[in-house]
Parts: C-alpha cells; structure tokens; sequence
C-alpha cells in the first residue's frame, strides 16, 4: 500500500496484479465485457486488502478431531455501498468477497454544467453497528463522494465506519474528499494526473459508467 505525502488519508493499493489490470481498463480499444470483468477483479483484490484490519473474535468450532476456539470475523457487520451507476461495477467484485454484507445504493449524477452532484436516491441498510465501504471508480472533482460520505454521516454513522473505495481519483478530488471527511479513509488504484476542462481524469480511463454498461 503506497501513500502520498500530500493526503494522509489516501491510500493506493499498488499490488502489480491491480496495476496491470488497471492498465488493461485504460486502453480504449478494451472491450465492454472485458472492462467490467477487469473492474470486478481488481475490486475483489482491493477488497482483500481494505478489509485486512477487521477486528477478530474466536467461536468455539468442532473439528472432527477436537473442539477450538476459531477466528471469526468480530461484531460489525458490511455493508456495500456502490454510488450509481458506475459504482455497480464495484459492489460485484466485493459481493464476490464478502457475500452475506447487505448492499445500499446512493444516487447521485453529477451536473453537466455545475459538475456539481444531484441526488435521486438513496437506499440503505440499518445502520447499527455496520461498516460501510462506499464505492465509485472514479474521484474526480470529489463533490459525489463528498456527497455519499455526507448522506451516511447526517444518519449518524461516525467516520471510522466508512470506508471509500474508487479506482482511479484525481488530487483534485482527493483535496476536496479530504477537506470535508479528514477522518475518512479512501483508497485507490491510482492517483492520476490531473482534471480537464470537462472534470474529467487524465490519463484516466475515459467514463466508467459508459465503459462499464457500453453506453456513449
Ligand atoms: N467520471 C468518469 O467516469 N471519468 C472521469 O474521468 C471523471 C468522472
């Protein structure tokens, strides 16, 4: 996991297998079904290591030789979180990792001239005792992700119970997610260059909702 001085709440899962997926999503003459394959695969890897620090307990388990106190994921329960629509084609790959976690959705598109987000829905699981991964591959300006931390914490799930998963962010984006939500972890397979003039990230993938669904 790499780190970048400027944003201490950032981490980049550099694993070469993410890299080298990453890379294959970043050429345009990738296919549809590839694209959305590449991106589920490289979710279930950043899964793996964005849920390294779950809190452990034991449950007492029978073996057929002996009883022993097994390790078991402790207390909290996950749940999914996939901004739509682009982050749908996140929620796959970590639903692959951790079946049994519930799955909400926030709604938000993001305003052609303002390029500020609109919300049209939100839809979420009870919020006791739960950690949240909320997920969109690409953090561009940071307004939406901004907006999907803001929709959890105005119900009163505290910071450490949320983690943002994106693929690709812009430090533009990652300034603006660390001004709102310090206490927020967010975590990506790369920190590109920079936006354009369309809030769009270079060199980026293009947009992951239209690459995902085959839409234009
Ligand atoms: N959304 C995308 O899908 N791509 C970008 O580059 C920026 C926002």
């Amino acid at each position: 996991m790499k780190q970048d001085p400027r944003f201490p709440n950032l981490f980049i899962t550099d694993h070469p297998l993410i890299q080298h997926k990453l890379s294959h999503m970043r050429d345009k003459s990738t296919s549809t079904r590839t694209f959305r394959e590449l991106l589920k695969e490289i979710t279930l890897l950043m899964g793996y290591e964005i849920t390294r620090d779950l809190p452990l307990t034991t449950r007492e388990i029978e073996t057929p030789l002996m009883t022993v106190d097994a390790p078991v994921i402790a207390g909290k329960k996950l749940a999914v979180v996939p901004i739509l629509r682009a982050g749908i084609g996140m929620s796959d790959g970590l639903l692959n990792l951790v079946p049994s976690a519930r799955v909400g959705h926030i709604g938000v598109f993001r305003d052609p001239d303002t390029h500020q987000p609109v919300e049209y829905l939100v839809r979420l699981p009870d919020l006791v005792d739960r950690i949240f991964i909320l997920c969109d591959p690409m953090v561009a300006t940071g307004n939406s992700a901004v907006h999907a931390v803001d929709v959890l914490k105005n119900r009163g799930v505290g910071d450490d119970q949320i983690i943002f998963l994106a693929l690709v962010a812009a430090p533009e984006g990652i300034e603006v997610f660390q001004k709102s939500h310090p206490n927020v972890k967010i975590y990506c397979a790369s920190l590109d260059s920079h936006l354009n003039e369309h809030a769009y990230i270079v060199p980026g993938l293009g947009d992951a909702g239209d690459r995902i669904f085959g839409t234009k």
